[in-house]
C-alpha cells in the first residue's frame, strides 16, 4: 500500500543499505542496469525538493489538471469547489508532506545505458521503453524490501525535472526519475482498491466480454477516482 504519511521517526542505515541492495538486484532489458540511488537525510535537501515540488512539479500538474473537468482530475488536485487561484493556493499550502519522511531514495536513469537493450526498444511509439519500466523495477524490489522490513514507502512522481535537479546537482544527461520516501507509517492500514483477478484475466484466447470500450474507461475512472480520494486525504493514527 502507498503510504503519503510517514513518521519522522529514524530508519536504522542498515535497513536502508538492505532496500539499496534489494534495488540493485532488479530486471533490466539486456541487464543494462540504467538507474542510480540517492539516499537524502539531510532536512534542508529535503525541504529545497519539498519546495520544488509544491512550487514547480505541482504547478504544472496543476494547471494542466484544469484542463478536465473536476471530478476526473488526480485525486490530489480535487481540492473543493473554489475557484482555480484559490485551488492552486490550497495545493501549495498542503505542501509536500513526504518531507517529513526520515529518509528520501531518489531514483535516477541514465537513458545511455538504453544502449545496451535491443534498437527496438528505443523507437518512439506506443510501447516504449526499457529504460523507465527498469527504473520502475529496481524501485518496486525496494518497496517490497522496505515493506518487508515493517517501514512504509509511496512513489512520488518527478515531471518537471530542472528545479530538481538544481537542488541536487544531478548532471544533464541524468534523469531524476522519482522520489520514494521511507520511514514508519504514520496512518492506520486500509484496504487498497485493485481491479479483481476476474476482470483482468483471460486463459488462452482474448475473453472479449471482458474488454472495455473507451465509454467503459471512462466510466471506469469516474468510479475509481469516487474510491481512492480517501488515499489522498488521510488522518493520522489516532485523529
Ligand atoms: C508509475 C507510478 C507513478 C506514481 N506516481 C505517484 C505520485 O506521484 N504520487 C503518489 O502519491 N503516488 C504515486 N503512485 C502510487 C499510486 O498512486 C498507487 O500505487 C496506486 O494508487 C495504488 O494504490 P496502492 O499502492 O496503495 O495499492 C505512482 C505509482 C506508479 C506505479
Amino acid at each position: 500500500m502507498s503510504i503519503r504519511d510517514l513518521r519522522s521517526d529514524p530508519v536504522p542505515d542498515e535497513y536502508i543499505d538492505k532496500i539499496l541492495e534489494a534495488g540493485r538486484w532488479a530486471m533490466s532489458g539486456a541487464n543494462s542496469q540504467p538507474w542510480e540511488f540517492m539516499v537524502i537525510r539531510d532536512q534542508k535537501v529535503k525541504d529545497a525538493l519539498g519546495h520544488a515540488y509544491t512550487h514547480d512539479n505541482n504547478d504544472f500538474i496543476f494547471w494542466m489538471e484544469q484542463m478536465r473537468i473536476p471530478e476526473l482530475r488526480h485525486p490530489a488536485f480535487q481540492v473543493g469547489d473554489v475557484d482555480a487561484e484559490q485551488q492552486q493556493k490550497r495545493v501549495q499550502d498542503r505542501g509536500a508532506k513526504w518531507t517529513d519522511a526520515p529518509v528520501l531514495l531518489v531514483i535516477l536513469g541514465d537513458g545511455r545505458r538504453q544502449w545496451g537493450t535491443v534498437q527496438g526498444a528505443l523507437s518512439y511509439g506506443r510501447h516504449q521503453s526499457h529504460f523507465t519500466d527498469a527504473l520502475s523495477n529496481a524501485a518496486m524490489l525496494m518497496h517490497l524490501a522496505a515493506t518487508s522490513l515493517g517501514l512504509a514507502s509511496q512513489h512520488v512522481t518527478i515531471h518537471v525535472q530542472e528545479p530538481f535537479k538544481r537542488v541536487l546537482d544531478v548532471p544533464d544527461l541524468l534523469l531524476v526519475h522519482h522520489i520514494v520516501p521511507i520511514g514508519f507509517s504514520a496512518i492506520d492500514r486500509r484496504p487498497s482498491v485493485h481491479r479483481p483477478l476476474e476482470d483482468i484475466v483471460h486463459y488462452d484466447q482474448y475473453d472479449h466480454s471482458k474488454y472495455m470500450s473507451n465509454k467503459d474507461v471512462v466510466e471506469f475512472l469516474y468510479e475509481l477516482r469516487g474510491k481512492t480520494m480517501h488515499a489522498y486525504h488521510t488522518k493520522r493514527k489516532g485523529e
